[in-house]
């Protein structure tokens, strides 16, 4: 390989690097922001549970969280898709997961 198509192959690296990078934090300060707007009244900054229970560390599987925040089997109310998508449930998990 020449050195320019090293150059350029570090080059195209270092930028998809970057991109993976800079998304995987978009997400995690997504999911914080809101879990603080539609969980933290609940379950307490960082998960740590209150009048809702702790979620830390976080042991449920994307289907099974999925279908608790939409279907809770308990007191919680429900978030139906119209309130909170499938992308920004997966971002809460994301942020939950984070910090466990
Ligand atoms: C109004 C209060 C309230 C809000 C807001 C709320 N929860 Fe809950 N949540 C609860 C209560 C109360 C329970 C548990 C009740 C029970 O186990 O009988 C619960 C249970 C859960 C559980 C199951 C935990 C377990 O150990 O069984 C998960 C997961 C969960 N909540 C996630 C969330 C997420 C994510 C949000 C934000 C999108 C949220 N909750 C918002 C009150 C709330």
């Amino acid at each position: 390989m020449s050195v320019s198509r090293m150059l350029f192959a570090a080059v195209v690296i270092h930028f998809v690097a970057s991109i993976v990078v800079l998304s995987a934090t978009a997400i995690a300060e997504n999911g914080e922001e809101l879990y603080v707007g539609h969980c933290s009244s609940c379950h307490a900054p960082q998960g740590r549970g209150a009048r809702g229970p702790r979620l830390v560390p976080f042991r449920f599987s994307d289907a099974e969280a999925l279908r608790l925040i939409r279907e809770p089997e308990c007191d919680m109310p429900a978030f139906p898709p119209s309130q909170l998508s499938d992308e920004q449930v997966a971002a809460i998990l994301g942020y939950l997961r984070s910090i466990s």
